[in-house]
């Protein structure tokens, strides 16, 4: 179902230039010639994507892919679908309710909820929490938090002292596990299940709550909850030998990718511990499918979002896309749309750089490049109508040197909108194209419509570079040096030693 009120929108016509055959002739009319697409190209680019759009489609049917077709991690496209069907025909014994039924138990179990990932493994869920939960919200008192454990993300960066930090954290706040608001847990997601960073930020975890709670102790098994890959899983093997039942370990979905994993359990999960409303995150992921599927590229936000990022990258020379967001609470969401973008298309030499960031914020760091540097860029804003809380007003103030009084009755947002639209009309004037995608409010369903659509875009765009999207190769290359460097060397510095 797709509330009319809450569809997401797409704004590119403030990139296309059309010559008018009585205008007169302005620089700011030769730059827009040069650096905006005509409503012709687009038009004619239609057929090219429609054929993308089928294959892309068919792809996702592919139930065995061939050699040359793999990876093909497309299941990613049906997967909110197919969840959503499966709890309206078995709901008591499908996978969104064993998700449920896990977040419940840390919910009601826990105070604190460790989440272990590493990119596409993480950052999903980084983006749901930062999105829909408060700031502040660790520091929150219980009775606020409505048994919302507090959430953090660890194992994706072998940074020794962050994760010290953490573990001195647990260690100071924990110390009688008998007690809910004492007890902490964990959620581990790893597809490969061999990812050093979250294999060794688990390790560290599992030795801290043998500590803590007891080797013989049944809170770990209960409380540390693991998504893995059904085969061939390091860590599925480990949670096995750790005496988990094969239902006690949450499947990563046949071919889903990690970057487009966050409506599998491994987004769904951390989720539903952050309490937030899953089944409407699917709903939004599944509407924007069906959009893509079904709808003309008149109606169709993922087709029209490849397609100018695509013309605009290769046939205009703006390979920098810049994700610029207007909300602060959207920063997680630009740094997963970063790898999505980056994972997926930076092959064989091809693909836009993304660079993620925050508006107004970045105004006052990136704005002066954005506005008169190299014009090798395309602006993809991303905004929110509606703030998740009331208005701040600016307020009439006794003492007026700050010369805010005249904006007395103006609030937050008027403020944000004003700025936005200046930087909207200075881009205009200075042929600096940008897009814009709009959201009606910040919730479950918007966002599910969001990180879909970007997923699909991507995807997309990847087929039309004659790229595959899906996989990483490159990556591999750090990761079979560093092993081999680890084994090589002799430990640099000595596990006993006393940082002070
Ligand atoms: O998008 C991807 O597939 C990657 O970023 C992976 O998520 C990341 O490398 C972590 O891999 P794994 O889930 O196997 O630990």
């Amino acid at each position: 179902m797709q509330l009319p009120d809450e569809a997401l929108s797409f704004h590119y016509q403030s990139l296309l230039w059309q010559p008018k055959p009585d205008e007169e002739w302005t620089p700011r009319v030769e730059l827009q010639s040069q650096h905006f697409l005509t409503p012709q190209r687009l038009r004619d680019f239609q057929q090219r994507i429609n054929q993308v759009r089928a294959q892309v489609a068919t792809e996702r049917e592919t139930a065995k892919p061939g050699p040359a077709q793999a990876p093909l991690d497309s299941a990613f496209i049906d997967l909110p679908d197919r969840l959503l069907m499966e709890l309206r025909r078995n709901p008591q014994a499908c996978e969104l309710t064993r998700i449920q039924q896990a977040a419940q138990r840390l919910r009601e179990q826990t105070d604190r909820v460790v989440i272990l990932g590493s990119g596409g493994s993480s950052l999903g869920a980084q983006a749901l929490r930062e999105a829909l939960l408060s700031a502040c919200h660790n520091e929150l008192p219980a009775e606020q938090r409505v048994s919302t454990p507090r959430i953090y993300f660890e194992g994706d960066s072998l940074d020794n002292d962050a994760l010290q930090e953490l573990l001195e954290l647990l260690q100071t706040v924990c110390v009688n596990p008998d007690v809910r608001e004492e007890r902490w847990g964990a959620i581990v997601v790893s597809r490969s299940g061999r990812t050093l960073e979250t294999a060794a930020a688990l390790r560290a975890l599992r030795r801290e709550a043998a500590e803590y709670y007891g080797s013989k102790s049944p809170w770990p098994r209960q409380l540390i909850v693991p998504v893995t890959a059904e085969t061939d899983s390091p860590l599925r093997a480990l949670m096995k030998g750790d005496g988990y039942r094969d239902e006690e370990i949450f499947a990563f979905p046949e071919r889903v990718g990690g970057r487009c994993s966050v409506f599998s359990a491994a987004g769904l999960l951390p989720a539903a511990v952050m309490g937030l409303d899953v089944r409407a995150l699917l709903m939004g992921a599944a509407s924007m499918t069906r959009q893509f599927i079904d709808e003309p590229f008149e109606r169709n936000a993922v087709l029209q979002l490849a397609a100018v990022c695509h013309l605009m990258s290769e046939e205009l020379g703006k390979p920098i896309r810049v994700f610029a967001v207007w909300s602060r609470k959207l920063a997680a969401l630009g740094r997963w749309y970063e790898q999505l973008v980056a994972e997926s298309l930076g092959k064989q030499g091809l693909g836009p750089t993304p660079i993620a960031c925050v508006c107004s914020r970045d105004l006052h760091s990136r704005g002066q490049q954005h506005q008169e540097g190299r014009r090798d860029k395309l602006i993809l804003n991303v905004v929110v109508k509606q703030p998740r809380s009331a208005p701040i007003p600016i307020g009439m103030a006794d003492r007026n040197e700050d010369d805010l009084n005249h904006l007395s009755r103006k609030t937050f947002p008027d403020l944000l909108e004003a700025a936005r639209k200046g930087v909207e009309e200075a881009y205009l004037e200075a042929a600096r194209p940008q897009a814009t995608i709009s959201l009606p409010a910040l919730n479950e369903h918007t966002l599910g419509q969001l990180m879909q659509m970007l997923m699909l875009a991507t995807i997309v765009e990847g087929r039309l570079l004659g790229i595959n999207p899906y996989g990483q190769p490159g990556v591999e290359a750090y990761r079979r040096n560093l092993h081999r460097l680890l084994r090589a060397a002799p430990a640099a510095t000595r596990a006993s030693a006393s940082p002070h």
